[in-house]
């Protein structure tokens, strides 16, 4: 598959080559200090993967659900036995889950009790600018508000929320400021999907600890995070029935890619990627997952006699050095007994819309500087400027963009607001099947990769980010605005390069 080569290409740039690891580590990545935690002492598979609370409105009525959130820091049990200090929504880590359903809006009043500005976007969605969670659009500490309104005018999908607040967002999210929001429509609950206890959403990340097991920071350190964690717990261990399991899987780390594998090389289903389901169910032996993106997969247990045991491996490449034992591996699933199972996977999920024509092409180029010296990362050779427009589109058209990772060495991705796209192309090869063929707004851009998006920019008016989707990057530059407007304007036609 033309994703499953770039990664090997790709992997094979990062072990080949030193530069290559310094620089998507970028400065500032530090080997391990005597302060570390050693992460080859954390017990594996000793704790139960939480699933995570859905959160209840405050009132509902017909056309809308009401709800409080309050950030603010929290103690977690991330690791066996330790207490870690960690930045949530309501106390929760990861936070707690919104089931919303399409045409029905959901209203969040924020409250802001961390010490550090916030700004709640909830990514994949299509909302006015005023509700995007921009990053200049800042919710003060120590008790600041702001309500968000999300109209839910789109299909089904697995979105998330997380801090974006400009310069902050990476290490925010890092310390825990996420959660996920789960959309629904009639096209998916026609479906007989596995559901309730059987449909299960999974939180990845990893990060790296002190031996007071509180979260080490340092920009760039991909290096260093190698506790892998799901639903916020490290290497835990999840007790399934031999039956159908349907896992929403989400990446929420800031640099690390994932690529999952059942241990025993099984096959699996995929059935929906970022935008809600596939057209049609694959069957797959992994799903890649880069920062932001998510995957919907169906496993059937029921293959598995009582008492097995099972690793959900990750086989992303890695750096030299890595430890396969720490980031190879994710969680363990633990088979019981059979259980009933109504649910299945039909051949046919949804249709999606036949792409219109195209009237505007753009062309995107992502860079960071390889040497690490600077710290600076660009989109078109610029720097993220809050108050500078990069692209100015017209109110509905519809688009092609050519976004390419300009670095040797450096994986990036790029996620769009407000719009889920379409992948028309990937290396010059048509996507017309395969995980990308659903809607999407993040794609992994492996070093020299070229995708080929397309989208319509039609509901709001307003300005908006796209950017890389390893915090970390966007932090140190790889960010831009759009600004989508009715106003016809001659610079339109001259976009920056
Ligand atoms: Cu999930 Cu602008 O991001
Ligand atoms: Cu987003
Ligand atoms: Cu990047």
């Amino acid at each position: 598959m033309i994703q499953r080569r770039s990664v090997l290409v790709a992997g094979a740039a990062l072990t080949g080559s030193l530069g290559g690891a310094g620089l998507l580590l970028r400065a500032g990545s530090s080997p391990a200090r005597a302060a570390d935690l050693p992460a080859s002492g954390i017990a594996q598979f000793t704790q139960p993967m939480p699933v995570p609370q859905v959160l209840k409105p405050t009132f509902t009525s017909g056309a809308a659900a009401y709800y409080e959130m309050t950030m603010k820091e929290a103690d977690a049990e991330i690791l066996p036995g330790r207490t870690t200090r960690v930045r949530t929504f309501n106390g929760a880590f990861p936070g707690p889950v919104i089931k919303a359903v399409s045409g029905q809006r959901v209203v969040v009043r924020q409250t802001n009790r961390l010490d550090v500005p916030t700004s709640v976007h909830l990514h994949g969605a299509h909302v006015p600018s005023s509700s995007d969670g921009s990053p200049m659009d800042l919710i003060a500490p120590g008790g600041g508000t702001k309500t968000y309104t999300y109209p839910n005018s789109q299909p089904h999908a697995n979105l998330w929320f997380h801090d974006h607040a400009h310069h902050m967002e990476s290490e925010t999210v890092y310390r825990g400021l996420a959660a996920s929001y789960l959309l629904t429509d009639h096209v998916e609950q026609s479906l007989d999907l596995p559901s309730g206890a059987y449909d299960v959403p999974i939180a990845l990340r990893d990060a790296r600890f002190d031996d007071d097991g509180q979260l080490v920071y340092v920009m760039g350190d991909y290096a260093g995070r190698t506790v892998l964690m799901a639903n916020g717990k490290a290497w835990p261990y999840f007790t399934v029935a031999a039956r159908k399991y349907r896992f929403r899987l989400f990446n929420t780390a800031n640099l690390r890619f994932f690529t999952l594998q059942l241990a025993d090389g099984s096959a699996f289903q995929q059935i929906g990627s970022d935008g809600g389901l596939l057209e049609k169910p694959l069957e797959v032996t992994s799903v890649a997952l880069s920062p932001g993106e998510r995957a919907d997969i169906v496993v059937d247990f029921s293959r598995y006699p009582a008492g097995t045991t099972l690793v959900l491996a990750n086989t992303a490449p890695q750096l030299p050095g890595d430890p396969a034992d720490q980031v190879g591996q994710v969680l363990q699933f633990r088979v019981t007994g059979p259980a009933a199972d109504t649910s299945r996977v039909p051949a046919t999920l949804r249709h999606l819309p036949a792409l219109p024509p195209a009237t505007v092409h753009r062309s995107f180029v992502l860079a960071m500087d390889e040497t690490g010296l600077t710290g600076e990362a660009f989109i078109n050779g610029r720097t993220y400027d809050m108050d500078r427009i990069d692209t100015e589109i017209e109110y509905g058209a519809t688009e092609i963009w050519t976004v390419t990772n300009g670095n040797l060495f450096t994986p990036h991705n790029f996620h769009l607001h407000l719009v889920q796209f379409r992948v028309l192309e990937r290396d010059g090869k048509p996507v017309t099947s395969g995980p990308e063929s659903g809607l999407k707004d993040t794609v992994p851009l492996m070093p020299g990769e070229t995708v080929k998006l397309q989208a319509t920019f039609t509901g709001y008016e307003g300005t908006y980010v796209y950017h890389c989707h390893m915090f970390d990057h966007a932090d140190m530059g790889m960010m831009a605005n759009f600004r989508v407007s009715r106003t016809r304007r001659a610079r339109r036609h001259r976009p920056v390069r």
